[in-house]
């Protein structure tokens, strides 16, 4: 993929930045020469990815769902890549033993986070040129029976960044919007749980799960598909599956 976008001295901000694919994502976009404002909650998690990168990396502490959060930081910051890939990891039951509250944790947090720094990169607006990628999941194309309302909430999550890049669009913003689609993977705590959740479910163990399943994808070739996205060329659609190849076309 030739690369038309130079992310050196510009500013990202990824959300969910303290572990997983936003941490790895953090480290891709700081080694492609952003300067990377990267939030979570946990501070710990985040002074630790500071020490890995360097000050390159701006730790910002504080919940990805609050509206007032992401006014606050696109007004300081306004990034020129924003990644929002916070998300809360979904208790893996089956729906019976769901509450309202847990079936709809990922609504709250993911879409809703999805939603608030997406309205505000469209009112502020962020430069022409910008690029926000949003975190959906395969599981949006596929179901996740186990995680309550995951997949209808990465679901959305995909529809709401087509949405904002239509209107991106006819506003003449030249802010690019894109989802993303990364497969289950035990790469990570969310995924891990996830990937143990479903082996049960089949009654194997996890080793043979994953061995069903065929190779996963990593954290570091999630940052690595980020960093493609935010600079290379010819990606035009509005969404994306993380593959261990890297990025493909989401199959019609
Ligand atoms: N792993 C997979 O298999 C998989 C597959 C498809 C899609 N995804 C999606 O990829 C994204 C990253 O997942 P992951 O596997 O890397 O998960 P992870 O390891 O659990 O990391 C999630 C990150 O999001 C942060 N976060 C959660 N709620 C937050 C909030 N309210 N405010 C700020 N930060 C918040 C967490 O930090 P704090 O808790 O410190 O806030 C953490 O840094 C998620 O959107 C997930 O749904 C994952």
């Amino acid at each position: 993929m030739s690369s038309t976008r130079d992310l050196t001295t510009t500013t990202a901000l990824v959300t969910g930045a303290g572990r997983g694919f936003g941490r790895a994502t953090a480290i891709a976009l700081a080694e492609a020469g952003a300067r990377v404002v990267g939030v979570a909650r946990d501070r710990a998690q985040l002074e630790e990815v500071r020490a890995r990168i360097g000050d390159a990396f701006v730790p910002v502490a504080a919940d990805a769902a609050d509206p007032v959060v992401a006014g606050q930081l696109l007004d300081r910051y306004r990034p020129c890549t924003l990644v929002l890939n916070a998300g809360a990891s979904p208790l893996t039951r089956p729906l019976q033993h769901q509450t309202w509250q847990t079936f709809s944790r990922n609504w709250e947090v993911d879409v809703q986070h999805v939603f608030n720094w997406t309205r505000e990169a469209l009112l502020l607006p962020l430069s022409p040129g910008s690029v926000v990628i949003t975190f959906s999941s395969g599981a949006a194309l596929a179901g996740s029976p186990l995680s309550g309302g995951y997949a209808g909430a990465k679901a959305t999550i995909r529809f709401l960044t087509a949405y904002a890049a239509g209107e991106s669009e006819r506003g003449r913003l030249g802010i690019r919007l894109v989802s993303v689609l990364p497969g289950l993977t035990p790469a990570t705590g969310l995924g891990a749980a996830g990937v143990a959740a479903y082996a049960a479910r089949q009654g194997v163990d996890v080793a043979t799960f994953l061995e069903r399943r065929g190779p996963a994808i990593t954290a570091e070739g999630v940052g690595r598909a980020v960093v493609d996205l935010a600079t290379g060329d010819g990606h035009d659609r509005d969404a994306y599956l993380i593959t261990p190849d890297g990025l493909a076309p989401v199959p019609a």
